[in-house]
């Protein structure tokens, strides 16, 4: 007797094989469900029940939402989203609530279900369990944040232990570094992480005010003090006293005032405009330019000896080309705002994006690729941001570089390093878990050790 044959795309099959392409997808290691068009479960494997804790006969016949009662079910369920528009989406994250309602974080990959005539019958979806990754990711950035700062690069992790010394002190700071790169960040670390956190943090830009209003603003006055002082008014010293002063572009502090903020430094008191009696405040002060001090003393338009008193220390946040491997992980950062901001699940940028970010110089660092990633959040309709979702301008600049090859090769070396070391470091330098851990061939793992330089003591 002949077995019955079927044809699907362009193949045929045998009736007994599909039985078998049944065992093989109910035996894969991958949770596989598939849904109708009411999106009732019509197919639930075994490796299905084992991530979900649901029994075969618990789901089938179910709507999906029920099984899995994730927050994107509800918000913005892809497997809808691949009927609907007849799409793949590859490697979403999510988390779902298994039977025990324990948080499993998971990986999905949804498709539509057609039929032999090509009419869509409902959607398919393969998962795994992601807890492994997620938990090795949660191991690979937790030592990294410093309260808002999001680094890893050497030079800022070395940056970032000072800051934890110095916040506990009052000694005052001086953050120099380019716009954007960070430095009103780190400065509301040093407070937040400061004795003084429950106090406030008064940020005050001495490049926005004009001259004339900056001694009224810093230090308040008396009423009468001129024609239009009506009432007394405090000054920003008053507002943060017991707190910490950001004196932001303090390079623009006009030099006159200069001799009245080392008053406040030398005798932590100061007269507001048109008093007699003097003000008393304890005021930690930080201050911030992206101008060099030493040219404007030597030009006298700084004073040096309130250079001095200003900089109980002084550091240079680097700029961002110059700690190429903070990219990846300020993109994550801002993938997970803006995609919260935006109420969407973009979750990564497609390699070609990354290739450009890695590759690009950054003249407006870290606030930049801020801008970057909103936007391509923003314009985003999938879960990940490609590279003509970027903003045009970004786009022309990188697309006249034509040596995207070597840097993003080198900034990918460096990345793969730094990830291989840190999984060493915290499995004790144990070749087999680690390797384990980045599903690659021991060997493999030594091939790469090697070229990087990474050994240890502990390691034969
Ligand atoms: N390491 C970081 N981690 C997370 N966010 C950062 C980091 N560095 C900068 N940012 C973000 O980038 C933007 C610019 O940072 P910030 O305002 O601190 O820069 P700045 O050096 O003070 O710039 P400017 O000189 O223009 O005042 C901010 O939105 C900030 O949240
Ligand atoms: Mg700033």
């Amino acid at each position: 007797m002949h077995s019955i044959l079927i044809k699907v795309d362009r193949y045929r099959y045998k009736m007994d094989d599909v039985f078998l392409y049944l065992e093989l997808l109910n035996n894969i290691t991958m949770g596989i469900f598939a849904v109708n068009l009411d999106m009732e479960i019509v197919f639930f494997n075994s490796e299905a029940e084992k991530i979900t804790g649901f029994t075969k006969d618990e789901a089938m016949g179910q709507r999906c939402y029920e099984i899995f009662r994730t927050e994107l079910c509800y918000k913005n369920c892809y497997l809808k989203k691949a009927i609907k528009e007849k799409k793949k989406f590859t490697h979403v994250r999510n988390t779902i609530l298994n039977k025990n309602n324990k948080e499993i974080p998971v990986d999905i990959t949804v498709s539509p279900l057609y039929d032999i005539k090509g009419k869509i019958r409902g959607g398919f979806e393969s998962f795994i369990d992601n807890s492994l990754y997620v938990q090795l990711e949660k191991e690979l950035y937790k030592n990294y944040s410093f309260e808002d700062v999001i680094a890893k690069d050497e030079k800022m992790v070395n940056l970032m232990h000072t800051l934890l010394r110095i916040s506990q002190t009052d000694i005052p700071v001086i953050i120099t570094g380019e716009t954007g790169v960070g430095k009103d960040v780190f400065a509301s670390a040093i407070h937040n992480r400061s004795n003084r956190h429950d106090k406030p943090f008064i940020k005050v830009n001495c490049a926005a005010l004009p001259v004339s209003l900056i001694e009224s603003e810093l230090f308040g006055y008396k009423k009468g003090a001129f024609t239009d002082a009506k009432t007394d008014k405090l000054g920003r010293f008053q507002e943060a006293n017991g707190g910490t002063i950001l004196l932001d572009e303090i390079s623009d502090l006009p030099i006159e005032l200069q001799a009245k903020l080392l008053q406040v430094l030398d005798e932590k008191e100061f007269y507001p405009l048109g008093s007699k009696k003097p003000i008393k405040v304890d005021v930690r002060i930080i201050s911030t330019t992206n101008k060099n001090l030493k040219d404007l003393i030597k030009n006298r338009l700084f004073r040096e000896d309130l250079y001095y008193r200003l900089n109980g220390i002084e550091f240079e946040i680097p700029p961002l080309r110059e700690r190429r491997s903070d990219i990846p992980l300020l993109i994550e950062h801002f993938l997970d705002i803006f995609s919260k901001t935006y109420n969407k699940t973009v979750q990564r940028v497609d390699s070609n994006v990354l290739k450009a970010l890695l590759n690009h110089d950054f003249p407006g660092n870290v606030r930049e690729l801020k801008h970057i990633i909103e936007f391509g959040v923003a314009v985003s309709d999938n879960n990940e941001i490609t590279y003509e979702s970027l903003p045009i301008d970004f786009r022309k600049k990188t697309e006249s570089k034509n040596n995207i090859k070597d840097s993003y090769i080198k900034a990918s070396n460096s990345y793969e390093k730094e990830q291989i070391l840190n999984i060493l470091e915290s499995n004790d330098w144990d070749i087999g878990k680690t390797a384990q851990i980045l599903n690659i061939h021991r060997t493999t793992l030594w091939r790469k050790m090697k070229k990087y330089g990474l050994f240890n003591t502990h390691v034969a």
